[in-house]
């Protein structure tokens, strides 16, 4: 039985719409552990000073979201190598001789949305089409490769965004341009958006799904809305789809554990709680 009290939190700004205290406050409460998980509103101009007071107030770490997750990283002390290659952080966590360390676990909770709907599922089953070439896509493109992808269609509306990661991560990935978004799902294992077409009070994204195998998954990284119109419309098809609930989610554990000692699972009653928060 643990006593001591751990406190982390989540540094953003802004930061209130964050959902990481429900998540982690949930596991506190179902793993009894003595501690708590704040928010943190940050602006961009005081990262520094609030990243090296974690260590001064004795907190365990701090989770990172817009729009500090590339600045953060000149103020820790050490890199994760994945997330030196993602090019961003989103969890900092100190260890036991006092060093920031920064990682990004964005990429571990998409492939673990996928591996929670489909246990079985292989990156390199067949050709993944990747919409977008962001942050998000970033993180996603890593653990697809990591995970052994074969052929990665990247398609995003400026293609040299799209160029550039290529040129960066190497030639499983291939580009196209946004007008051949159709075409290119043409025999694909997995699709998925990480562009922002789709959220609330955004363009919806428009993508003919006549060439997706039936076999596909289909997933969105978006949570605003649950089910998006990309969602809806393979669901109508017959395939798998899959929210970005599990990403969120999943990105979460691997910082519970490394600030709580406890790797946490996601249950259908944490799953329940966080949609009724939107
Ligand atoms: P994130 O960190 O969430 O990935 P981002 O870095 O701002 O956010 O990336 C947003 C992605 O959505 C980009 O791929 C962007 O395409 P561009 O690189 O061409 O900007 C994509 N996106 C945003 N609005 C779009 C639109 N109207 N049509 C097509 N793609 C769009």
């Amino acid at each position: 039985m643990q006593n001591k009290f751990t406190m982390a939190g989540v540094m953003g700004w802004p930061v209130e719409h964050s959902r990481s205290p429900v998540i982690h406050n949930h596991w506190l409460r179902e793993y009894n552990i003595t501690g708590a998980y704040g928010l943190f509103p940050v602006e961009p101009k005081q990262l520094g000073v609030a990243i090296s007071g974690l260590r001064a107030l004795g907190l365990a770490g701090c989770n990172l979201t817009i729009p500090h997750k590339v600045s953060a990283m000149q103020y820790v002390d050490w890199i994760d190598p994945i997330a030196k290659r993602i090019g961003a952080i989103n969890t900092i966590v100190i260890d036991s001789s006092g060093q920031l360390c920064g990682y990004n676990n964005d990429g571990f909770g998409y492939l673990h949305s996928l591996y929670e709907v489909n246990p079985a599922w292989k990156a390199n089953r067949g050709p993944i089409v990747v919409l977008g070439a962001g942050g998000a896509a970033r993180a996603i493109l890593v653990s697809l490769l990591d995970a052994g992808a074969k052929e990665i269609r990247l398609i995003n509306r400026t293609l040299d965004k799209a160029d550039a990661l290529a040129q960066e991560f190497g030639a499983v990935i291939t580009t196209y341009d946004w007008s051949l978004r159709h075409e290119a799902l043409q025999g694909c294992s997995l699709l998925v958006n990480t562009t922002s077409l789709g959220m609330h009070r955004q363009d919806s994204l428009d993508i003919e799904l006549h060439d997706l195998p039936q076999e596909a998954l289909v997933s969105d990284i978006i949570y605003a809305p649950l089910q998006t119109q990309l969602l809806k419309t393979a669901q109508a098809k017959g395939n798998m789809t899959i929210n970005g609930i599990g990403m969120l989610l999943h990105q979460a554990r691997p910082a519970f554990k490394a600030w709580f000692g406890v790797m946490p699972e996601v249950s259908n009653e944490l799953k329940k709680i966080l949609k009724e928060t939107f």
